[in-house]
């Protein structure tokens, strides 16, 4: 090998520098296949391309590589460190295996490829407030090792004509160099996009080329989208999204689960009769019962109790439900 190439390398290695050994790997790929050595250039390339998608899905983008605004390069996604990236959930049998189908399909990607086949990569969740969209989308994140990015819509929307639309395909093609979970969060405006009325300002036009970017979406990571609004959802939608499905309010056996797991740090009583703490929950989001079940256990702790007791329970639900009813 050229000696300058190597010497090059060597630096690269010492100083960590990611970008320019991937730089040198293409140079060394490049050599190869000027010197006639084309078999071995064309397998290079394969292990590089390989390597490159296996590698990319657990390392974070630099600040660098993520998507920024043209005009005042704002950036136009957040990225969320994996150490904080919450993904417990407690969900009914029915759409925990919804979700883990996803990730299973997500690691068979190349086995399925293999067939023809593509793994769902369009994901969109909708449901009541509060039971688990948003953390569901962290849940993929975590369970595939891929970088949870999300959309920042206000910095991607401008007033500008048309640089909203520009600014949503400098997003898809950011997700499409670096393999993510790209979370278009509460984006309420996908249900609602066949609604009748004309509008044909800078907001109908980011809708369409949402619309046009999820017909058209194949990068190598998954696309995550959320909405409360469920009534309107429709064919159009369900088309263009390889999976959708309601993440819903708990039922009685999650209730319970959500109100233990919470309290799993502290004592529970002996006395506590979980039909009546299900039957007072029943109806309220997964995040009212982690409230609930937090706002109980701190109400023993302050006053030094080892144990939390049936009345701080109630007590913490009448709480929660006064608040729901003003
Ligand atoms: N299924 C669940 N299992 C465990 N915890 C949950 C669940 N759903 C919600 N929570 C708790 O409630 C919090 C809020 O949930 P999340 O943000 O995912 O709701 P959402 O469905 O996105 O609501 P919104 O429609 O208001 O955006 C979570 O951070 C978590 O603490
Ligand atoms: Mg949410």
């Amino acid at each position: 090998m050229n000696a300058d190439i190597l010497k090059r390398l060597v630096r690269a290695i010492g100083e960590g520098a990611h970008e320019d050994l991937e730089l040198l790997a293409k140079k060394v790929i490049q050599v190869e296949r000027d010197t006639g050595h084309q078999k071995l250039a064309g397998e290079l390339d394969r292990i590089f391309a390989r390597a490159r998608s296996q590698g990319a899905s657990s390392t974070p983008p630099t600040l660098r590589e993520l998507p920024s605004s043209r005009r005042n390069r704002e950036l136009l996604v957040s990225v969320t460190p994996r150490d904080q990236l919450e993904h417990f959930m407690v969900l009914p049998p029915e759409v925990e295996e919804r979700f883990a189908r996803v990730e299973r399909e997500y690691a068979a990607r190349e086995r399925l490829s293999a067939y023809g086949l593509r793994p769902r990569k369009r994901v969109l969740l909708h449901g009541p407030p509060g039971c688990g969209k948003s953390l569901g989308a962290k849940r993929l994140a975590w369970n595939t090792t891929l970088p949870l990015m999300k959309v920042k819509f206000d910095a991607l929307l401008s007033s500008y004509f048309g640089e909203s639309a520009s600014n949503l395909r400098t997003v898809f093609e950011a997700a499409k160099e670096r393999p993510c979970v790209l979370l278009l969060d509460e984006c309420d405006f996908i249900a609602r996009s066949r609604s009748t009325d004309r509008d044909v300002g800078e907001a109908a036009r980011v809708v369409n080329a949402l619309l046009q970017f999820l017909d058209e979406y194949d990068a190598p990571g998954i696309l995550v989208a959320t909405t409360n609004v469920e009534e309107s959802l429709d064919e159009a939608i369900f088309r263009r999204f390889d999976d959708v499905f309601k993440v819903p309010l708990p039922g009685d056996r999650e209730i319970e689960q959500l109100f233990r797991t919470t309290l799993s740090a502290v004592k529970i009583s002996g006395q506590i009769d979980w039909a009546t703490v299900i039957g007072s929950l029943k109806g309220l989001s997964a995040a009212y019962t982690v409230k609930a079940a937090q706002d109980a256990a701190k109400a023993a702790v302050l006053v030094g109790r080892k144990t939390v007791e049936e009345e701080d329970v109630r007590l913490a639900i009448d709480e929660i439900r006064r608040g729901k009813s003003l």
